[in-house]
C-alpha cells in the first residue's frame, strides 16, 4: 500500500520512523504519471530499499504566461499507478503547506541555468532549484532519480547538490519514447493530432544529427543546421532553440571534442512547449 502522506507534518513523522539502515529512494514529480516516471520509479527500487515519490506543482518554476494553471492533475490515476507499482510512499502537499506566507529565500544556480530553457523560461530553474532542495530537506533521501528528458535539469540539480554539500546521489533516468520516437511527457496529451503527427520530427532531427556526427562531422554549427533542417520539415514546429553544448556545463562548444556533448532542442507545436535532446560519446 502506498502511504499517502499529505503535509510536511505527516511526512516527517513517516520519515522519522524509517529504520536507520533502510537506503531511502526518491523521485519528485509534478504527477500526471506516464512511463517515463515509472521508470524512474523502477530506477529507485533497485537503488535502495524504500521508494517514495512526490507530486507537486510547483508555481515557483512556472512563468506569469505559463501553463500552471492548465497543467494536468489526474490525482487518482497518478495514485492508482503508484499502488500497482508497489510505491511505498507519495508526498502529497499542498501549496499553502510548501510556501507558508512570508517565504522569502530562493535557491539560485548561476552557470548552467543561464543557457537554453534557463534563457527561454526567467526564473524557472530557480523554482526548480528552490523546490527541489526543500524537498531533500524534506525527505532526506539516500538517491534521488531525474528524468533525462530534462538534461540541463539534471545539470542544474546535480550542480546544486555539489555547490551545497547535499548529502544525496543523483541518479539520471534515460528517456522513454513512443514507438515513433516522441519523447514521453505530461504535455504531449495537449497537442493537436496534427501537431502530434508532427511531433516525432524533433527526435529525428537529433537522430539525423547523430548520424551525421557517426560519419565524422564535429562542427557544432553544422550538426545544429542539420537538424534544424529537419524541424523545418514540418512548418508546425516553431523551434525555440537547437543547440550543441557542453554535456557537463552546457556551454556553448565550436566543434565536439573528447568532452562529447549534449545535443538539445525546444519547440513550440501551437502552445505546447516540447523539450528533448541526445547525448554524442566523446573522441576520447
Ligand atoms: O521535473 C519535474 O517534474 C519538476 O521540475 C520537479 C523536479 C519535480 C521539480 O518541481
Amino acid at each position: 500500500m502506498t502511504h499517502i502522506l499529505r503535509d510536511k507534518a505527516a511526512l516527517r513523522s513517516w520519515r522519522a520512523a524509517l529504520p536507520p539502515d533502510r537506503r531511502l529512494g526518491f523521485v519528485p514529480t509534478m504527477g500526471a504519471l506516464h512511463d517515463g516516471h515509472m521508470s524512474l520509479m523502477v530506477q529507485a527500487r533497485a537503488a535502495s530499499d524504500v521508494v517514495i515519490t512526490s507530486i507537486f506543482v510547483n508555481p515557483l518554476q512556472f512563468g506569469p504566461n505559463e501553463d500552471l494553471s492548465r497543467y494536468p492533475r489526474p490525482i487518482e490515476a497518478d495514485i492508482a499507478r503508484l499502488e500497482a507499482a508497489g510505491v511505498d510512499a507519495l508526498f502529497l502537499p499542498s501549496v499553502e503547506d510548501m510556501y507558508p506566507q512570508g517565504a522569502s529565500t530562493l535557491v539560485e544556480e548561476n552557470l548552467v541555468s543561464l543557457p537554453l530553457c534557463g534563457a527561454e523560461r526567467p526564473g524557472h530553474f530557480r523554482g526548480v532549484t528552490t523546490v527541489v532542495l526543500k524537498l531533500f530537506n524534506l525527505v532526506q533521501p539516500h538517491v534521488a532519480v531525474f528524468g533525462q528528458k530534462d538534461a540541463q535539469q539534471c545539470a542544474v540539480i546535480e550542480r546544486m547538490v555539489r555547490d551545497l554539500d547535499v548529502p544525496v546521489e543523483i541518479k539520471r533516468g534515460p528517456i522513454v519514447r513512443e514507438a515513433d520516437g516522441l519523447a514521453l511527457s505530461s504535455r504531449n496529451i495537449y497537442l493537436s493530432a496534427e501537431d502530434r503527427a508532427a511531433a516525432p520530427l524533433i527526435f529525428e532531427s537529433l537522430k539525423t544529427a547523430e548520424k551525421a556526427f557517426g560519419a565524422g562531422e564535429r562542427d557544432s554549427a553544422t550538426l545544429a543546421a542539420i537538424g534544424q533542417d529537419v524541424l523545418a520539415r514540418s512548418g508546425r514546429i516553431k523551434p525555440q532553440y537547437w543547440e550543441v553544448r557542453d554535456p557537463e556545463s552546457l556551454g556553448a562548444i565550436a566543434t565536439v571534442g573528447a568532452r562529447g556533448a549534449l545535443l538539445a532542442v525546444a519547440a513550440h507545436l501551437g502552445t505546447t512547449r516540447l523539450i528533448d535532446n541526445l547525448l554524442l560519446g566523446g573522441d576520447a
